[in-house]
C-alpha cells in the first residue's frame, strides 16, 4: 500500500486492564506483516511522549505479552501535555502547555501516526494532538464498562472473571464463620461491575451508585435470610454506591488528574454501619480493589483487544484521523473523537456522560428474580 504513514507510536494512559497487551500486540504485527512500517512504543503514556522516552516495537518486542495483564509500555494516569503540571524551584507548581514538545519529539522520530489507548483524559488529549494536525486514532479502555459509545471494552470481562471467582471464594468462609461478608468493588459512578459479578457470584445482596441504598433494608435481607436457615450472607458494594440522602464517598481528590475524584473505601464504612444495626453477626470486609485490574486476559478480551487493535491500524494506513474505534452490534466500528470525548462520555471521569445500569432494566430485574435486594 502506497501510504505516507511510515511509522506508528502507540502510548496507553490511564489505569491500566486486562486487554492493553492484546492491541499492543495487535498493533504492532498488524503494523510489520500487514504494511511493512515500523512502530514505537511511548512509555509512561503522555509522560513518555513529553520526555521522548520509547521503545522500538517489533514482532520479538511484543511476543509473548498477549494474555498478560498490564502494558508492557507501562501506564500513567496525570501528565495532561495541555495543562502540565511544572514543579517550580520553591515548590509550586505552574500549569503549562508543552503539547508542542511532544509534537517536535514525534517529528524529530519520524512518527507520521499516533495510536492513543485511554479513558476520557487521556482520550481528550488524543482528540487535541489530531486537532494540531497529527494523524490520530484512540482505542477506548476501562474495567468500568461505562462508555456509552461501545457496547463493551477490554478489559471488563476479565475483571467479572475475577469478582465472580472472589465472590465463590469468599462464600466459604461466610458460610463456614456463618458471617456477613461484605466484598467491595470498583466502578466509578456505575454499578456494571458490581451487578453483573455479584449476579454471576451469588450475592445476597448488591449496592450500586444507581440504586440508592437503606441499610435498614439490607438487615431485613439478612434477617430475612437468619430465619430461612441461612446464617451467612454477601453483600456486594460497588465503590461509587450511595445512600439514599446521602453522597458518593470520595476518598481523594488529585488536582492534577484528568480524573481527579478518586473513589474507594466505602465497604469499611458499610461494614462499620452494618455491625451495629446487626451485633448479631460478625460482619466482615473485603476489597478486591486492583485485583479486579490484573490478572492472565480473558478470551473476551484478548480477542476484543486485537480486533481493535487491527482496526485502528487499518484506520491510520486509510487516511483516517481522530476517530475512535468501538464494538456495537458484535461489529468493530469507528466513530469521531470529538462526539465522545470531553465530556465525560468516553468514561474514566467523574464529569458525567456515562452509561449507567437501568434500575428497571434486564439485569437488575433478573437479580431482583434471584432474590437479590439492592437495600431500596
Ligand atoms: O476506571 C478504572 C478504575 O479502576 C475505577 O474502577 C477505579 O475507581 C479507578 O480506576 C481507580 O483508579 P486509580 O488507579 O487512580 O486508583
Amino acid at each position: 500500500m502506497d501510504s505516507k504513514i511510515k511509522k506508528i507510536g502507540i502510548l496507553t494512559g490511564g489505569g491500566d486492564c486486562s486487554g492493553l497487551n492484546a492491541v499492543i500486540n495487535a498493533v504492532t504485527k498488524t503494523a510489520i506483516t500487514k504494511y511493512g512500517i515500523e512502530v514505537i512504543g511511548y512509555r509512561r503514556g503522555y509522560f513518555g511522549l513529553y520526555t521522548n522516552d520509547f521503545m522500538k516495537l517489533d514482532l520479538k518486542a511484543v511476543s509473548g505479552i498477549m494474555h498478560q495483564g498490564g502494558t508492557m509500555l507501562k501506564s500513567s494516569n496525570k501528565d495532561n501535555l495541555f495543562n502540565y503540571a511544572m514543579k517550580n524551584p520553591d515548590g509550586t507548581i505552574t500549569y503549562k502547555d508543552v503539547s508542542d514538545v511532544a509534537l517536535e519529539n514525534m517529528k524529530r522520530e519520524g512518527v507520521d501516526a499516533l495510536i492513543v489507548l485511554g479513558g476520557d483524559g487521556t482520550l481528550t488529549s488524543a482528540r487535541d494532538f489530531a486537532r494540531m494536525g497529527m494523524t490520530v486514532i484512540g482505542i477506548p479502555k476501562t474495567i468500568d464498562n461505562d462508555l456509552p459509545a461501545t457496547d463493551v471494552t477490554f478489559g471488563y470481562n476479565t475483571s467479572l472473571e475475577t469478582i465472580t471467582d472472589a465472590l465463590d471464594k469468599i462464600h466459604t468462609t461466610a458460610f463456614s464463620h456463618d458471617r456477613v461478608m461484605v466484598v467491595e468493588v470498583m466502578g466509578r459512578n456505575t454499578g456494571w461491575l458490581a451487578v453483573e459479578g455479584g449476579l454471576a457470584g451469588s450475592a445476597d445482596v448488591i449496592l450500586i451508585p444507581e440504586i440508592p441504598y437503606d441499610l435498614e433494608k439490607v438487615a431485613e435481607k439478612i434477617a430475612e435470610r437468619d430465619s430461612s436457615g441461612k446464617l451467612f450472607s454477601v453483600v456486594v458494594v460497588s465503590e461509587g454506591a450511595k445512600p439514599k440522602g446521602g453522597e458518593i464517598f470520595v476518598r481523594e481528590i488529585i488536582e492534577d488528574s484528568a480524573d481527579s475524584i478518586r473513589l474507594g473505601g466505602l465497604g469499611a464504612l458499610v461494614t462499620k454501619q452494618l455491625q451495629e444495626i446487626i451485633p448479631s453477626h460478625e460482619v466482615r470486609y473485603t476489597n478486591l480493589a486492583y485485583l479486579q485490574r490484573g490478572g492472565i486476559t480473558s478470551q473476551f478480551d484478548r480477542s476484543l483487544g486485537m480486533k481493535f487493535g487491527v482496526a485502528a491500524v487499518d484506520l491510520v494506513m486509510s487516511g483516517e484521523s481522530s476517530r475512535m474505534v468501538i464494538y456495537k452490534n458484535n461489529e468493530i466500528q469507528h466513530i469521531p473523537l470529538v462526539d465522545v470525548v470531553g465530556s465525560g462520555v468516553v468514561g474514566e471521569t467523574s464529569k458525567g456522560g456515562s452509561k449507567f445500569v437501568d434500575p428497571n432494566g434486564t439485569v437488575v430485574s433478573t437479580c431482583k428474580a434471584m432474590g437479590i435486594s439492592f437495600g431500596d
